[in-house]
């Protein structure tokens, strides 16, 4: 099966290093949309354009049998028109606020994603279904996603701009920090040495992967060192050169890192 993974970024690399591991008998197509990146900060009908663009692409041109859109913000905002306009499994990502939630019955949870994940009204949504006590805050961290672009993951440029957001935060009182961007997976290390040990990471990538192979009938298998194939795109271009292949398999790497940060 051909299964596409789509993001504004690099961000969507951490879904595809797990895909990759648990579906290694499947061909990939991994698209970065890198002449439109960052979409968190930019305006709704700006992101439905871009992502409009971005699955012409990947079904009317490169066939994909299955799209997953490994981006929050884009999910956010334009998965239930794209639900409406093809027949492939489109399998989108919301921040993990109910399994968050579902941890520690009485302790609070931080959900951070880009500005439209958090003033979008999917996120107002999921957090009224599932938040009967009141235990969630939603803080947006949209520097993350240039930090991360940069790749610029623990310099005390980052640190700072992380104290400073989660200051207001009484972090004791937390028993979870959602990542509901996928650029946030990238920055578990600095995190860790930022919040207390009480905290726990909570994302979608292992959700994603298993609703995926749950929608096209595919059984996932436990990770190996066998990876799947993938093709890259940028907004549409294959990526071919040495160097940009290199900073693909670099961000790829650490993603693989960040999956044993806990
Ligand atoms: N990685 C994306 C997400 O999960 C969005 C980052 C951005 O382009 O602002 O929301």
């Amino acid at each position: 099966m051909r299964i596409a993974l789509f993001d504004s970024g690099i961000g969507g690399l951490t879904v595809l290093s797990h895909a990759r591991r648990v579906l290694p008998s499947e061909e990939f197509i991994f698209f970065a949309d890198r002449d439109h990146v960052p979409y968190g900060t930019k305006s709704v009908p700006a992101v439905r354009g871009y992502v409009r663009e971005a699955f012409r692409f990947l079904i009317e041109k490169q066939r994909a049998d299955a799209v997953v859109v490994a981006c929050n913000t884009a999910t956010s905002v334009a998965v239930d028109e794209m639900r409406r306009l093809y027949e492939v499994p489109i399998i989108g990502m919301e921040p993990a606020v109910k399994m968050a939630l579902e941890q520690d019955a009485d302790r609070r949870v931080l959900v951070t994603a880009t500005p439209i994940t958090i003033n979008g009204e999917k996120l107002r949504r999921l957090v009224s279904a599932h938040d009967a006590k009141n235990l969630v805050d939603l803080l947006a961290l949209p520097r993350l996603v240039e930090f991360a672009e940069r790749r610029e993951f623990s310099s005390p440029r980052v640190e700072a701009y992380l104290w400073d957001a989660l200051s207001p935060y009484d972090l004791r009182k937390y028993s979870a920090i959602v990542l509901g961007c996928t650029h946030f997976n990238y920055f578990k290390d600095t995190l860790r040495r930022l919040l207390p040990k009480t905290v726990g990471f909570v994302d979608g990538n292992e959700g994603t992967v298993e609703e995926l192979a749950r929608r096209t009938g595919l059984t996932t298998v436990v990770a190996g060192v066998q990876t799947a194939p993938c093709s890259f795109f940028e907004s549409g271009r294959p990526i071919m050169g040495t160097e940009s292949l290199a900073r693909i398999e670099s961000y790829l790497a650490r993603a693989a890192r960040m999956e044993e940060v806990v």
